[in-house]
């Protein structure tokens, strides 16, 4: 079985993330550094610009446009796109640092194809859209070359009419051969690849990480937390080292904690773990809901992503444990993106990690704090004794406009 996780020494990083038409974003672009935090009040697009990262992992993962890698083969657009204009095209672009040099994948998708492009110092390297059977790529020599894209998919797009009811129609898509790259393509088109793989987006609901997996699953996380049972089965049997350092770093956040148990039972995994105060192991139904989500965070942080997306951590999470996630999130060995609306996580996070997010009418907004016009007065507020939780509640980070 492939080994989706294991950890991979990357010199590559994602610099930039711009996205357009995507739900609430007309048009937002974040610098991202090792930890960046998005705050701001409920519905002003943190989550969208999580799922913007999802389409896109999701597109390299299986080959096709969707916001759910579950259901590949629906994608929603008439939703997806911002103010439900269909006549609009969504755009997804990163921006990596690929060994000192600069490089881009940039997905875009319009009501009746997707198109994808990678680019290296300026140059294309591949070029593909859903609608015509071959998409072109730099071969390893670099000539030119066309790969056929084999039998085209039936995938029902989603549409919205002006008057708000929903259409479905259902197209013909081929899907991307990123999938699955020629073995010939440029090197850098694979290191690329590989890498937006690896982007992890996570939004961990205590119920579905308590969730019972079958063995016989791939040991994939996915994004509400279930299967992490099937993962930690994986890291126990395959990975040992890995486990028992990542259960050393959960026994530290959570002082009950002694051991974390795959426990098979027939052809079922679950998690189950044993306190340092009873006699039998705790089985999922037995544990809080701050502990297993401690537990799904610890884990999923040390799951060789290359960037990791976690909604919310304070959910559920005790304020004096805020400062030992963000310490977690420093020591990754991935990139991190935290959402939150706690003015006590922030408390432990530097300024310059912070992005402000807003709503201005229907579009969200989104700054860096230290480039806002407010940054001096946040810092002469940290400077006087105040904290970065107390400048956000106290509003002094002014308007995202
Ligand atoms: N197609 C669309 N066009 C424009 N805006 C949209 C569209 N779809 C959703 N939205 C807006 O996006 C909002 C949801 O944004 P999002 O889920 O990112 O908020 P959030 O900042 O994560 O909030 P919370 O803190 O509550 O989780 C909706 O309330 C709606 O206003
Ligand atoms: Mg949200």
């Amino acid at each position: 079985m492939r080994d989706f996780y294991s950890t991979s020494e990357s010199s590559v990083r994602l610099k930039k993330l711009c996205i357009k038409n995507f739900l609430s974003i007309k048009e937002a672009c974040i610098e991202l550094g090792k930890l960046n935090v998005l705050i701001g009040p409920n519905a002003s697009g943190k989550s969208n610009v999580l799922k913007a990262l999802r389409l896109l992992r999701n597109h390299v993962t299986v080959g096709l446009p969707t916001p759910d890698e579950d259901s590949p083969n629906e994608i929603p657009f008439g939703d997806l796109v911002h103010s439900f204009n269909i006549y609009e095209t969504i755009e997804v672009k990163t921006t990596l640092e690929l060994k000192g040099e600069e490089a881009s994948y940039e997905l875009r998708l319009l009501k009746d194809r997707y198109e994808e492009v990678i680019k290296k110092g300026g140059e294309v390297l591949y070029e593909c859209s859903g609608k015509v059977s071959t998409a072109r790529y730099r071969s390893r020599d670099g000539v030119i070359k066309e790969v056929g894209l084999g039998i085209s998919k039936d995938v029902t797009v989603v549409l919205r009419s002006p008057e708000g009811g929903v259409k479905k129609v259902l197209l013909s898509l081929y899907a991307s051969p990123l999938t699955i790259p020629p073995i010939d393509v440029d090197e850098s088109i694979h290191v690329i690849i590989e890498f937006l793989r690896r982007v992890g987006v996570f939004g961990f609901n205590p119920a579905s990480v308590r969730l019972s997996s079958n063995v016989s699953a791939e040991p994939v996380v996915k994004y509400s937390g279930a299967n992490l049972a099937r993962y930690l089965l994986h890291l126990y049997l395959e990975r040992r080292r890995d486990f028992t350092r990542v259960e050393d770093v959960v026994r530290g956040l959570v002082p009950e904690v002694e051991e974390v148990i795959p426990h098979i039972e027939g052809n079922v995994v679950e998690v189950w773990l044993k306190s340092r105060d009873l006699t039998l192991p705790l089985r999922p139904g037995g544990i809080s809901d701050g502990t297993i989500r401690l537990l799904a965070i610890a884990f999923i942080l040390n799951a060789g992503f290359n960037v990791v997306a976690v909604e919310e951590p304070e959910n559920h999470v005790h304020p004096n444990l805020l400062e030992a996630l963000v310490d977690l999130a420093r020591k990754a060995p991935s990139q991190v993106i935290f959402t939150t609306q706690s003015p006590h996580l922030l408390d432990y996070v530097n300024p310059e990690e912070v992005f402000i997010v807003g709503k201005v009418g229907s579009e969200t907004k989104v700054k860096k704090l230290i480039e806002g016009s407010e940054a001096e007065v946040v810092r002469k507020f940290l400077k006087e004794g105040g904290t970065l939780g107390e400048a956000w509640y106290s509003r002094f980070f002014g308007d995202v406009e």
